[in-house]
């Protein structure tokens, strides 16, 4: 049910991981106050095609767009517009995902635009800070749900909510392949983690205390917290190893 992947697929997820990454480089100087995520979308588009790659949210069930820009109260799968014109004081999650020689890279990072007031960079620093717990949560031998455990810990002595409707994802040849990673302590991931397994972890903290979200009945993606509270979110595509973990989506 869940693979563990061979050498030669580690090694071509090793390639995509790091394209992804580099993707994210790439448009980092052009997240800025005034432009809007659509040109922020078409710079993905390109690069991704100059590079010999392809961006999986592409059609994949039906987005219409190549990557998730996702602003404020909007937790995840943003739809780039021309009407969303980054402002001072938003954040925007950019979710990337590449396809490269049949495997995906799958990363995003929370960008702050302008000045924000100290209590949303201390949330969206921990957002963060939480990603990289769950990373160091993974050995071999381990339970899976030692991530959401580790996250949890610490998210909740904020009063901050971690999202349980969308998880992190096995990947590989399949965009979301199993096992599901959830993001908070839950026995469905008493699942052992074994060498050679890869997978995301990609946590969706709302900074109120509410994990509630919804989804547009306008375009059929759109996830926002119920409460209009902020969320962010870090991602990264990682490989267990023997000694804990190999993070894919780095340069
Ligand atoms: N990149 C998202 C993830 O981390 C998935 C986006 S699916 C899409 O799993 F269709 F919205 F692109
Ligand atoms: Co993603
Ligand atoms: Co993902």
């Amino acid at each position: 049910m869940i693979r563990i992947k061979n050498s030669v697929e580690i090694e071509k997820m090793r390639k995509a991981g790091k394209l992804a990454a580099q993707l994210l480089n790439h448009i980092e100087p052009y997240v800025k106050e005034g432009v809007s995520t659509l040109y922020l979308n078409n710079l993905c588009a390109v690069y991704t095609k100059i590079h010999g790659a392809v961006s999986a949210p592409l059609n994949y069930g039906g987005f219409p767009k190549s990557i998730c820009t996702s602003i404020n109260n909007v937790v995840c799968h943003g739809i780039p517009s021309a009407n969303d014109i980054l402002k001072s004081g938003d954040i925007v999650n950019i979710d990337v995902t590449v396809i490269l020689d049949g495997f995906h890279g799958d990363t995003s990072r929370t960008f702050i635009i302008g000045n924000v007031d100290s209590s949303i960079s201390d949330f969206v620093h921990r957002a963060e800070k939480a990603m990289n717990l769950g990373i160091d949560a993974v050995k071999p031998g381990r339970y899976l749900y030692e991530v959401g455990r580790t996250i949890e810990q610490y998210i909740s002595r904020f009063g901050y909510s971690i999202v349980r409707d969308y998880t992190g994802h096995g990947i590989g040849e399949k965009f979301h392949e199993n096992p599901q990673v959830f993001h908070h302590f839950t026995k469905a991931n008493r699942i052992r983690l074994r060498e050679g397994m890869i997978f995301t972890i990609e946590p969706m903290i709302n900074m109120g205390n509410s994990y509630k979200v919804r989804t547009s009945r306008q375009d059929g993606w759109t996830v926002t917290t119920t409460d209009g509270s902020l969320s962010a979110q870090f991602e990264h595509t990682i490989l267990v190893t023997a000694q804990g973990t190999e993070i894919l989506t780095v340069v």
